[in-house]
Order: structure tokens, then sequence, then C-alpha cells
């Protein structure tokens, strides 16, 4: 499957399907809470996708080639996992850390973003490895334009991830968008400046940093979906959608709750 450039009407419908995404992150934020089960919230997110944003959970029954169908409407990764956590009776607990990552389908549409939570108080540890992910995403967006490489993206997360004492998960990686889920090229989140694809407006790819407090290494779990630190570490990610611009970059998934950019980056 090759790479695609978007049409003025793909790029609309994806600006529809992100900001839907987006906004579901923001319906269950106030639901991240002590107490609460994954899922529980992976029904709460269902339930919003499919009767009020009348759109399809993209995950549920997705079966890429050597997966079971994903069971589940929202991937939710606690601590220690690192993606696709499958929602289940696991209780969130006061200190704990999740992503809730959501990609929902609409007109034919993908939209993919995740965000990190804190359930009540989370350790000082915990909240630099969120806030240091985040600024990786950000930093990894803010190289967006047409001409600069997928390698510049992926140069720029792992320096700031690795010089802040973290690893960089290799096996997972950001991705084409559109009619599909996952569509050409894949966008790693290490490597080399001025190496890889060089981008052009009309190009949509979701940048998705898995970043460990410990070492890179995963493992994954027997419900064949779950992967996790081998060495226990926590791990964050966040993601957006973005689209290549004449100039730069849009972000597709974001709505009135989106955390704001860090400062870093000129709005
Ligand atoms: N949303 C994930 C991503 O960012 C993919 C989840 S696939 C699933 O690419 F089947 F686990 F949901
Ligand atoms: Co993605
Ligand atoms: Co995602």
């Amino acid at each position: 499957m090759a790479i695609t450039i978007k049409n003025q009407h793909d790029i609309e419908k994806m600006r529809i399907a992100g900001r839907l995404g987006s906004e579901v992150l923001d319906f269950i934020t106030p639901f991240v809470v002590h107490g609460v089960t994954t899922e529980q919230l992976d029904k709460l997110c269902h339930d919003y996708i499919v009767d009020v944003q009348k759109a399809v959970p993209a995950p549920l029954n997705y079966a890429p080639d050597g997966h079971t169908p994903y069971p589940k409407s929202i991937c939710t990764s606690v601590n220690h996992q690192i993606c696709h956590g499958v929602p289940g009776e696991k209780i969130l607990k006061n200190g704990d850390i999740v992503n809730i990552d959501v990609t929902v389908i609409k007109d034919g549409y993908h939209g993919d973003t995740s965000r990190m939570f804190c359930v009540g108080d989370a350790s000082i540890q915990a909240k630099r490895l969120c806030d240091i992910t985040y600024d990786a995403m950000w930093l990894g967006i803010d190289k967006v334009k047409p001409g600069a490489t997928l390698g510049d993206i992926g140069f720029a997360i792992q320096t700031f991830a690795e010089k802040s004492g973290y690893s960089v998960v290799r096996e997972f990686c950001g991705h084409g968008i559109g009619k599909k889920f996952h569509e050409e090229p894949q966008v790693l989140h290490y490597g080399k400046p001025s190496t890889g694809l060089v981008l052009k407006a009309g190009l949509i790819f979701t940048i998705e940093p898995m970043i460990n407090a410990g070492k890179r290494e995963i493992k994954q779990m027997p419900d064949g979906w779950s992967i996790v630190t081998r060495d226990r570490s926590l791990s964050a990610q966040w993601e957006h959608t973005v689209l290549v611009t004449e100039n730069g970059y849009e972000v597709l998934t974001l709505s009135a709750g989106s955390p704001a950019a860090p400062s870093f980056i000129n709005v």
C-alpha cells in the first residue's frame, strides 16, 4: 500500500474525525478517578462514540495480520503498560498513570489520539515522565513541514527523551492514517536528521511516542495485545494526528479540552 496524499475533501473529513477523537478524551476525563475499572471507561467511551457522535470505535474487532480481533473500543495502558492495554476488571487507584487511546471512524475517516491521565496524585517521577513525553511529542510535531524528513521527527523525539534519562520504544510507531487506520508511512520515534521520507503537503500521519522511564525493551502479554516494559518501569505515551500543510502543520486531534501546547510551540 502506497503513501496517500489527501485532497481537500479528505482533509475536511479528517478534521472532523480528529476533533471527534479528541472530544472522546474530553468526555472521559472526569471519569478517570480512583475506583473506576478500565472496562467501565471502555463502555462509557463506546456509548459516547456510537450514541452521541454517531461514529464507530475503530479498535473494536480490529484484526491486523497475526492478531486476534481486538475486543474493546479503546486502549487503556496503565503504569508499566506501554500500549494496547485491553480494558478489563483492573481498578484504577490513586497514583496510577494511564494512557487512553481513542480512534473514531466518521464518514469512513479515522481520527487517532491519546493522552496520559494521572489518577489522583501521581508521584513526581510519574508526572515528569508524562510531561517529558508530552513535550517529546510536540517537539516531533514542531518539525513537520514540507521538505523536512521523518528522520527529523524521530531525532527530535529521541534526543530529548534520552537526554531526559528515558528510552524510546522501537517496536511501535506512528503511522499514516485516513480511510485506513494504519497506512504507510511508518513514523519512527527515533532516527537521524535528514533521513527517511521527505514530507509533502497533504500527508496525514500520527506522532505517538512511547517513552519508558527505564529500558526500552518490551514484552507482549498473553492476551495477545497488551505490551509492557520488560523491566516493569513506567511508560507514557501521547498521540496526535497531524496534517502537513504548505508551510508547516495542522494538528487535527484538538478540541476544547486538549491540554495546551508546550510554551516552546509558537501558535
Ligand atoms: N490507536 C492505536 C494507535 O495509535 C492502535 C490501537 S490498535 C488496537 O495506532 F487494536 F489495539 F486498538
Ligand atoms: Co496511532
Ligand atoms: Co492511537
